[in-house]
């Protein structure tokens, strides 16, 4: 049950004492541990960046223009569904984290876990043995899978490189080279994740050669089809299944196609789920031509659209399957699954990494797997996600705001509103509205974070992305949607 705080901001939170031992309570159970006889925290005078503003303008001097940020200040603490920052601002925080923080910031039994795991063993290096948090982790991670084929696990850092190993895998396992990946899809920044990422040039700008042999199908997506908003969803299924047939015949043949990749709800780009007779479509083409079905989990999974993972809506199997985000609630972790009779033909050593598998991080998405149960989050995750809909549509039906706003879509609390737009995306697109304001989103967003609220937008359209922690109280969620519905009426009157 959820009331209006979180349930563990009741719990004791941790506490450091100064007599250098840190004991963490959360219900019954409870964890501690022996830390060193080091300051906790560095002072602030041993540093000539005293102020918050001075850290600011340390920070964009000195860290790389290549990171883009949504907010000119320093994040100083986290606690539930809230994020402090340096200036004195709290903020309802419905980024959590671009979807990691998913049980809320520092939930006591997470943060616990890991301390206490900080004083056992930190870097158990997993290609020097096993570690414990690590087969643990696995342990409650197996009854959870979409599929009980699924039973063959490597842990990684980000989302990224459990896309890179799934690559790999596809192309060992089937010994063939090419990836078909998604229109709009993101899958990460480094060369192999890039290059089947489509949701933005920005990612690969300046960057080619990508990596070779990534063809591009078109998502069930209105946009992709160029058809309005109000498209049957069995519509853009037919289409975009018919594309995967030109394709197949047209540009990469199956005996030259290792994998379809596909994100189960489009995150970046625009939050949209994929319509289950898609997936089950994508699935049978698979079987017949011999292809694997990668599925990107990093940001739908661990309940973040009601059911463990976003292909459970569809009852179809992955092939492989990538996870992250969260998984660990911030600490660095991804995983790619599959099945054994297919890792087995990896050769040892041909994956691994130093940090991969981290036991800190293990042993926190270990806490994370029993919160879940524990706290029955998934319950709570319908439960708001419905009041999250009648809010957002609220603005449909609203005079002051239904003209702005083209679509409400989403699945869960991975939810998304698309506004319209006075240009669109060039000179092409059909679906522009020219009375509207420039840039809805952007300004909704700013508008937002003026408010007290944190939120993202995201895609090459008009969309604000709604992806507050799993464990949100009701209150919280009514807060967070007035304060929206606030700043969009005043956007759009231009106030
Ligand atoms: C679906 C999906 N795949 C992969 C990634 C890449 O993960 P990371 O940023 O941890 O490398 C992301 C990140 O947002 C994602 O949303």
């Amino acid at each position: 049950m959820f009331t209006s705080r979180h349930c563990y901001l009741s719990a004791k939170l941790a506490t450091v004492s100064r007599n250098s031992s840190l004991k963490v309570n959360f219900g019954r159970a409870s964890i501690s541990a022996s830390l060193p006889r080091t300051p906790l925290r560095r002072s602030m005078a041993s540093t000539t960046l005293q102020n918050h503003a001075s850290l600011v303008e340390f920070g964009q001097k000195h860290v790389t223009h290549g990171l883009g940020r949504s907010v000119e200040a320093v994040m100083t603490k986290g606690e539930g569904s809230y994020v402090f920052l340096g200036d004195g601002r709290r903020l309802l925080d419905f980024s959590a984290g671009i979807g990691v923080t998913n049980l809320g910031h520092c939930h006591p039994k997470v943060s616990g876990a890991a301390a206490a795991q900080c004083m056992n063993i930190v870097h158990a290096q997993c290609s020097i043995a096993f570690a414990e948090p690590y087969l643990h982790l696995i342990e409650k991670l197996l009854p959870m899978m979409p599929d009980p084929s699924l039973d063959s696990f490597f842990f990684w850092n980000s989302g990224s490189e459990a896309i890179e190993a799934a690559i790999k895998m596809a192309r060992v396992i089937t010994g063939k080279q090419n990836i078909i990946a998604m229109q709009g899809g993101y899958h990460g920044r480094t060369f192999g994740a890039m290059a089947v990422t489509k949701s933005k040039t920005v990612y690969s700008e300046g960057f080619h050669p990508l990596m070779p042999g990534v063809y591009t199908l078109p998502y069930p997506y209105w946009h992709h089809h160029a058809l309005p908003p109000s498209t049957s969803v069995d519509e853009l299924t037919k289409l975009s299944l018919h594309q995967l047939s030109l394709l197949l015949a047209q540009q990469t043949a199956p005996r030259d196609t290792a994998a379809i990749l596909i994100e189960p709800v489009m995150g970046e780009g625009g939050y949209i789920p994929a319509p289950p007779a898609f997936l089950k479509g994508v699935r049978e083409i698979c079987d017949k031509e011999g292809i694997l079905l990668i599925i990107d989990e990093v940001q739908s999974g661990f309940g973040r659209t009601g059911k463990n993972f976003a292909i459970e809506h569809s009852g179809v199997r992955p092939d492989i399957m990538t996870i992250a985000k969260g998984l660990a609630n911030g600490f660095p972790l991804s995983g790619v699954v599959s099945k054994k009779e297919y890792t087995d033909k990896l050769k040892p050593g041909s994956m691994g990494g130093t940090y991969a598998g981290n036991a800190v991080a293990c042993a926190a998405a270990c806490a994370v797997a029993d919160v879940f149960r524990e706290e029955k989050i998934l319950d709570n995750v319908n439960a708001r996600s419905e009041e999250l809909f009648t809010a957002l549509n609220a603005l449909r039906t609203n005079p002051a705001t239904k003209e702005a706003i083209l679509d409400v879509r989403g699945k869960g609390l991975m939810v998304a509103v698309e506004f319209a737009s006075p240009k669109g995306t060039g000179p092409y697109d059909p679906f522009t509205k020219p009375n509207v304001p420039e840039k809805l989103a952007s300004k909704i967003a700013k508008r937002c974070q003026e408010k007290g609220l944190l939120i993202l937008t995201t895609s090459v359209y008009e969309v604000i992305r709604f992806i507050p922690p799993l464990n949100i109280s009701k209150e919280e969620l009514a807060e967070g949607t007035k304060i929206f519905a606030e700043a969009v009426e005043e956007v759009v009157k231009g106030i």
